[in-house]
């Protein structure tokens, strides 16, 4: 494609981000045409009205919060079979795909590279990636069919993961996986600036998880599945090595339910914990964040003694093809992270920063909860499904995580 660069200029100009093109001429040929390519994608007010919204963080939209109702799976008695069933023939009719959103940056992690090629320490030495394939490949087994796996990276660890996945010969699974890489938005400094990285070309991050519904639908992956038969799709984290993707009793009750979205959730640890709690907002199926609670509502308990906002959203949910169709179609707000970027000055200098120094705007996964009316929630064990590798110690660590799985998989 052939770009007029006066005109770009003028547009630069226009918003205040003229200093983009200040290096072009020094680029190699391949990398102007990629700066070029990125200027051209950038929708510059968008980028700005998030900009402007940073200063204005705290001005918050009334929104009606309530409760949620949700099924525990461990109390459904005869009903638990019978979900079972309708959900175990739905797998084995091939109608499961599994999704790992694998695009994240792992920066509290620190690990140097993909955080699914992560070793959290187990005897076997397995990465995240392999873990969640064993289990892919039991489950596959177990119902007779081949559950595809929908990998999504960014465009930074986009070439890692594949060369990891092709190192490892893809752990015997490849012709059941794909990879779609998600959407990105450039980043900004205090003066909204857009930042040039160390390359030369636009500093961009990966827009959020939120970002997995428009990229399974911009990348033809949603029409792969239906190609394949499948109506149902998990959708989960790569940091969680005891995600259980596949969950007939989840399918079944969003199948006998008539429900197109249903998320799983574990009881909060305490009222404060800092994790998002599945909630309605205005109606609608949402969570709220920890943040957003006040002390009485982070207390509140209903007749016996649960807490009102006490199911925990995990990152598991399942999903009818319509729905991440519908999803995918409507945008999603952006929040905005302050986050250490390292960049080219003006002079072309290189400056690491030791604080955060720029902002990344990301959506939520659960910000398109609304869109569907109803969400069947079912309550599940925090010790057989979660354990996350957030940091790199303490809470939410590797050295949990490998706990949690010896643990359940009886390994030691
Ligand atoms: P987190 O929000 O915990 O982020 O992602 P993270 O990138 O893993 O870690 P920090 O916050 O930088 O330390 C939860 C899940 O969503 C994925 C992650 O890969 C992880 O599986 N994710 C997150 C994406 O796929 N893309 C994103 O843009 C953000």
């Amino acid at each position: 494609m052939e770009y007029d660069i006066e005109e770009m200029k003028r547009k630069l100009k226009k918003y205040g981000q003229e200093h983009l093109l200040n290096f072009y001429d020094t680029l190699e040929e391949k990398k102007q045409k990629r700066l070029l390519e990125q200027i051209e994608g950038i929708d510059f007010e968008l980028i700005n009205s998030l900009y402007n919204k940073t200063k204005n963080e705290n001005i918050h939209e009334e929104v009606d919060v309530k409760p949620i109702e949700f099924i525990d799976k461990y109390k459904l008695n005869g009903d638990y079979k019978y979900y079972e069933e309708i959900g175990k023939k739905a797998i084995r009719e091939g109608k499961l795909a599994a999704v790992t959103m694998a695009g994240g940056q792992g920066t509290r992690l620190g690990h140097n590279g993909p955080k699914g090629t992560f070793d959290i320490g187990l005897d076997s030495h397995k990465s995240l990636f392999e873990l969640l394939c064993d289990y892919l490949k039991t489950e596959s087994n177990k119902y007779g069919v081949n559950i595809p796996w929908f990998i999504m990276t960014s465009r930074e660890n986009n070439n890692d993961t594949i060369e990891f996945f092709k190192k490892n010969k893809y752990f015997g699974y490849e012709k059941n996986i794909y990879f779609f890489i998600q959407g990105q938005l450039p980043m900004v400094d205090t003066e909204g600036k857009i930042l040039i990285g160390e390359d030369g070309l636009i500093k961009e991050a990966a827009d959020g998880h939120g970002g997995v519904y428009e990229s399974l639908l911009k990348s033809g992956m949603t029409d792969k599945m239906k190609e394949l038969g499948i109506e149902w799709v998990f959708i989960g984290g790569v940091d969680n090595c005891l995600v259980k993707m596949v969950d007939p009793v989840l399918m079944g009750i969003a199948i006998d339910k008539n429900v197109t979205a249903a998320g799983k959730s574990v009881v909060k640890d305490n009222p404060y914990e800092k994790v998002g709690a599945f909630c309605k907002k205005n109606g609608k199926p949402s969570v709220v964040e920890y943040s957003e609670m006040t002390k009485q509502m982070a207390e509140a308990t209903d007749e016996n003694g649960e807490l009102l906002y006490g199911e925990s959203h995990i990152l598991c949910n399942l999903f009818n093809i319509s729905a991440i169709e519908r999803m995918g179609r409507e945008p999603l707000p952006y929040h905005s992270a302050f986050k250490k970027a390292t960049y080219i000055d003006k002079d072309g200098n290189k400056i690491v920063p030791d604080s955060p120094n720029a902002y990344k705007f990301e959506a939520f996964l659960f910000d398109a909860f609304g869109e569907v009316d109803d969400m069947a929630i079912l309550r599940v064990k925090r010790e057989e499904e979660f354990a996350p590798v957030k940091n790199a110690s303490g809470v939410d660590s590797p050295e949990t995580a490998r706990k949690l799985y010896n643990d359940f998989y009886k390994l030691s």
